[in-house]
């Protein structure tokens, strides 16, 4: 294995770790903080593995500063996190809870105290649960940019790097299609109708942000190569539609292209009624895409397999994390995608990690040399792409700890800091040690 150092990714590149709100915070009844969605989701009966819930999490939001600590030990120069929106606007609209944004402030105060550039995501799928309607209403657009407007006044001039969403097709398709996430529902209109609504939040957003920040301003939805099972014509066109569901739905009409013409022509009467201002309005600018890449999907065609027609194959023949396949080049080539085929000017990795049974070892310590290769292989595929003159600013590992993994529960460990769930205590695993040994070693050897 090629040893990775840090000074070949460049001066100003961004190392850090990310983390989300519900996944860890805890606290969900306190400090002015109304119920989300989640709450609702992971209180209905059957819905999460083990019937974890998000009650109390990682407790971080009574152990800030142990977390920010580990922050400084790790030596990342930037901490993604998410903010609640129910903490800070906890029915929705209207009334702002100060509180909630005082726990962000101190927050962002300590990650700046030790040098670390703090980067927020608006929603990262916590939305308040008095929002009658939920993504359904357009008037949850309006509401969002607003609440955004409430954090910039607050945090605007600390905050490096924003993100309005974390992967809207999980939001869209897993929580109004497939069910998987809250609120659960099952609905191909209702997902596309949530789609369009998270995309206008979005471009109402940007310049409600922008009157308030100079920092760069962008969006961080999740990509996935798709790539036909058979070089078969049918296979070919099956591995598109994927790509046009799960990539190309939510990146077109950000960039100013609209939807795909050929997924409009797929869903038909499903598509809610749109317009060409709303267009613009999505379409505002951005200064960076946040690119989350945990995996490849291989696709073929099938007349059984719903809207869509295909299959997935599982079964790939290469190694797999507790729950996907591996495969670092898919990384390489989506970010070679977005900046040669649609010229996106910033891009940063906002999440890319695997999850693995991790067992706390006799010696107190958690060997998950598996993980370490993860981040290894990936990180070099982005020295590479670097080298091709791509522009990757930086690269978030999702993430700092172990945390509930949403229909998962805890069960799911994608840290690189291992959480007992009994005591709280948090154990660097290997790979926070392999991290930690990248960003705080000397450029060249003594
Ligand atoms: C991403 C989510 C993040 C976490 C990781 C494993 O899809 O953004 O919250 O669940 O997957």
């Amino acid at each position: 294995m090629t040893e990775l150092r840090r000074a070949d990714f460049g001066p100003d590149f961004r190392f850090g770790v990310a983390t989300s709100s519900y996944q860890i915070e805890g606290a969900v009844n306190e400090g002015g903080r109304g119920p989300s969605i989640w709450d609702r989701f992971t209180h209905t009966p059957g819905k999460i593995k083990g019937g974890h819930t998000g009650d109390v999490a990682c407790d971080h939001y009574h152990r800030v500063e142990e977390d920010v600590a580990l922050l400084g030990w790790l030596g990342v120069n930037a901490y993604r996190f998410s903010i609640a929106w129910p903490r800070v606007i906890p029915t929705g609209r209207g009334a702002v809870n100060q509180e909630g944004l005082d726990f962000y402030e101190r927050l962002v105060d300590s990650v700046l105290a030790r040098g670390i550039a703090p980067c927020v995501t608006l929603y990262h799928w916590d939305l308040p649960d008095a929002l009658s309607g939920g993504w359904l209403s357009r008037e949850t657009a309006d509401a969002f940019a607003e609440y955004a407007a409430v954090v910039a006044r607050r945090l605007g001039d600390r905050v490096a790097l924003w993100f309005t969403h974390n992967e809207p097709w999980c939001q869209a398709f897993l929580g109004y299609e497939i069910g998987l996430f809250a609120p659960g529902h099952r609905n191909l209109s209702e997902a596309l109708s949530c789609a369009h609504h998270l995309l206008l939040s979005h471009g109402l957003a940007v310049p409600a942000l922008r009157a308030e920040v100079r920092a760069p301003i962008g969006l961080a939805p999740n990509f996935m190569p798709a790539h036909p099972a058979t070089d078969s014509e049918l296979d070919v066109r099956a591995a598109r539609r994927l790509d046009g569901y799960f990539n190309r739905w939510f990146l077109e009409p950000v960039l100013g292209r609209g939807y795909p013409e050929d997924m409009l022509s797929l869903y038909g009467a499903h598509m809610p009624a749109v317009t060409s201002a709303e267009f613009e309005t999505i379409a505002a600018p951005i200064d960076v895409l946040g690119v989350n890449y945990y995996e490849r999907a291989v696709i073929a065609h099938d007349d059984a397999g719903g809207t869509l027609s295909i299959r997935r194959i599982d079964d790939t023949g290469l190694p797999r994390t507790a729950d996907r396949e591996i495969y670092p080049p898919g990384l390489a080539e989506v970010l070679r995608r977005l900046h040669f085929e649609y010229r996106v000017p910033s891009l940063v990795i906002s999440e890319n990690g695997a999850a693995y049974p991790d067992v706390l070892g006799g010696d107190g310590n958690v060997h998950d040399s598996a993980r370490v290769d993860f981040f290894h292989n990936h990180l070099q595929e982005v020295l590479s792409v670097r080298r091709e003159g791509v522009p990757v600013h930086g690269y978030f590992a999702w993430s700092l700890m172990d945390n509930f993994e949403w229909s998962e529960g805890y069960g799911m460990r994608y840290g690189i800091v291992h959480v007992d769930f009994e005591t709280q205590k948090r154990t660097p695993k290997d790979s926070a040690h392999f991290y930690r040994k990248l960003l705080t070693l000397p450029a060249t050897a003594p």
